[in-house]
Formats: structure tokens, C-alpha cells, sequence
């Protein structure tokens, strides 16, 4: 097959900024490897441009874009048709256009529930820290709470925590605790948590040394899951995996919230280990 065509159906990726995406370089070598004609390409949008790009992708029949920082949310009243629970959480990464129809999705939601289930890690009925009260945790919340999972979510700024505690137990009629994220509200809420999950920046590139939560709270038996996949292990991975926690890094989350949106604009499964060496291997081009 060459390379494009006239044929050959369009992807992408619009936010601002984008240089550091990570998603061309997975789809594209998973659309090579099932041999499908289709490529994927970055878009910088800025956000005053934002309902021209919606417009260019009908405009130009695109299949899907992948949807990233700042335009998650604004991109909302642009589109068509929202999936239940990216309408519940109120942003999304993925749109599918059919026949001029636009759909949103959020897997960045669903790629973070696959991340467990992929381990085997069943979140039903069980308590789960989250820190962080921005973009990120919104969605995991939201997906965690829809599957009957105790909140606790601590933040920084507390006001944010508690919106975002407020607006789950609305959607989902039941209670989320929000405290600020300090050491001895960490280790009152670890203290009866099985999972942790960091969705705040403390430890990315290029805070490396960084982390959100004391060493001596981590434990054998926590499951503890960094949505930072830069580095791929964070400092609160390391401490977690010396403690005897069990790990799940940021790539996972990555790797499958691209693979979701692989199958909803092409209708194939994702070459799931492809797309994750791939990812790999830009992040060490990256550093
Ligand atoms: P995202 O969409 O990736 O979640 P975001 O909306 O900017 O990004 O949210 C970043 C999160 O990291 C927030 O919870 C932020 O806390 P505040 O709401 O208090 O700002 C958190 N965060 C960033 N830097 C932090 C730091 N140095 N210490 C603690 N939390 C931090």
C-alpha cells in the first residue's frame, strides 16, 4: 500500500500546545501494522480558532481527532452527540465523525478503567485516593464513582476538590470526601484506601524529584497509580514498588486511551504492545 492516498482516511490531534504528543507516532505504526490506510497528524489549534478547526473537520471529512490540553471541555458545544459518560464528566479526548455526525468520547476515562483491568484490579466497592482536582482526575473520578468506588480526593487548592467531590456525588448520588492534600490527610485517607492515584503534575519532566506523597505512607498491598508517563517511573513509582505497593504508570493510561480511540474510527482492536513501544521510544527522544 503507499503510503497516502486518495483514499486514505485522516486522524489527528488538535491542542495547544502539541509538539510533545506522544499519539502520532502510536497510531500511525498501529495503522501500519494492520496494514489499514489511514494516518494521523498533529494540529496545533489555538482556542480562539477552536470552532473554526470543528468546522475544518467537517469541512475536510476527517474520521476522528484525539482532543488535548486547553480544548477538552470548550470543545463540548461544537460537536453533535456526546457518549453518556463523557457527557457525565463533562470533557473528552476522542471525537468520530460519521457522515458529518460528531461524536465525543472520553477514554482518557476508559483507558485509565482498562489500565486496572488489564492487572486484574476490579475497582468495584473498594476506596480509592485521588490527588489532584484538575482535567485528569475529573475523568477518573467520574469513571471510578459510575463503578460504585469510594472517593477520597485531596487537593491543593480545596475549593477545586471540593466542586469536583460536589459535582460526582450529584451525578452519581453518593458521597466523595475532599480534603486538602497535606501529609496528615494523606495518611488518614491511605490509611483505609487500596488504590492511590496521582493526577497532579508533582513528578513530571522536568520535576523529576518530585513527589506527592511521603515515602513512609506507601505500603505493601497498595495498588498505587501514577497517570504521569514522563518519566515513565516516577518517583512516587519507585518509593511505592520499594514499599511493596504494586504499580501502574501513566503509559498504561496513554497506551490505552489512544487504543480505544483506535477502535472507535477504525473498528479494529489496537496493537496494544506496538503502540506502547512506540511511546516508549519517543519518550526517550524526548529527554
Ligand atoms: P490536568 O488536566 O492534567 O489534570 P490541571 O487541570 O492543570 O491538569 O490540574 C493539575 C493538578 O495538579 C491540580 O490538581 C493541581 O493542584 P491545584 O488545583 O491546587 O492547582 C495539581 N498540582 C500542580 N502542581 C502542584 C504542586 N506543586 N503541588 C500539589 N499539586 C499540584
Amino acid at each position: 500500500m503507499s503510503l497516502i492516498s486518495g483514499k486514505t482516511k485522516v486522524c489527528g490531534i488538535i491542542g495547544d500546545p502539541i509538539e510533545h504528543t506522544m499519539s502520532p507516532v502510536m497510531h500511525n505504526a498501529a495503522f501500519k501494522k494492520l496494514g489499514i490506510d489511514y494516518v494521523y497528524l498533529p494540529f496545533q489549534v489555538r482556542k480562539e480558532e477552536l470552532d473554526k478547526a470543528v468546522a475544518g473537520v467537517r469541512a475536510l471529512n476527517l474520521r476522528g481527532l484525539n482532543v488535548t490540553i486547553p480544548h477538552k471541555v470548550t470543545i463540548i458545544p461544537f460537536l453533535d452527540r456526546l457518549d453518556p459518560l463523557a457527557e457525565k464528566t463533562g470533557a473528552i479526548n476522542t471525537i468520530v465523525n460519521d457522515d458529518g455526525v460528531l461524536t465525543g468520547y472520553n477514554t482518557d476515562a476508559t483507558g485509565f478503567l482498562q489500565a486496572l483491568l488489564e492487572r486484574g484490579i476490579k475497582p468495584e466497592g473498594k476506596s480509592v485516593v485521588i490527588l489532584g482536582a484538575g482535567g485528569a482526575s475529573r475523568a477518573i473520578s467520574f469513571v471510578l464513582a459510575e463503578r460504585g468506588v469510594n472517593l477520597a480526593i485531596l487537593n491543593r487548592n480545596l475549593t477545586r476538590a471540593e466542586e469536583l467531590a460536589h459535582r460526582v456525588s450529584q451525578v452519581f448520588n453518593r458521597e466523595v470526601n475532599a480534603l486538602t492534600l497535606n501529609e496528615e490527610n494523606l495518611a488518614r485517607a491511605l490509611a483505609s484506601a487500596e488504590i492511590l492515584v496521582n493526577t497532579t503534575s508533582v513528578g513530571m519532566f522536568s520535576d523529576i524529584d518530585g513527589t506527592p506523597v511521603p515515602a513512609k505512607l506507601l505500603k505493601k498491598g497498595q495498588i498505587v497509580f501514577d497517570i504521569v508517563y514522563n518519566p515513565i517511573k516516577t518517583r512516587l513509582l519507585r518509593e511505592a514498588e520499594e514499599a511493596g505497593a504494586s504499580t501502574i504508570s501513566g503509559l498504561d493510561m496513554l497506551v490505552w486511551q489512544g487504543a480505544l480511540a483506535f477502535k472507535i474510527w477504525t473498528g479494529r482492536e489496537a496493537p496494544l504492545e506496538l503502540m506502547k513501544e512506540e511511546a516508549i521510544k519517543a519518550l526517550e527522544n524526548e529527554n
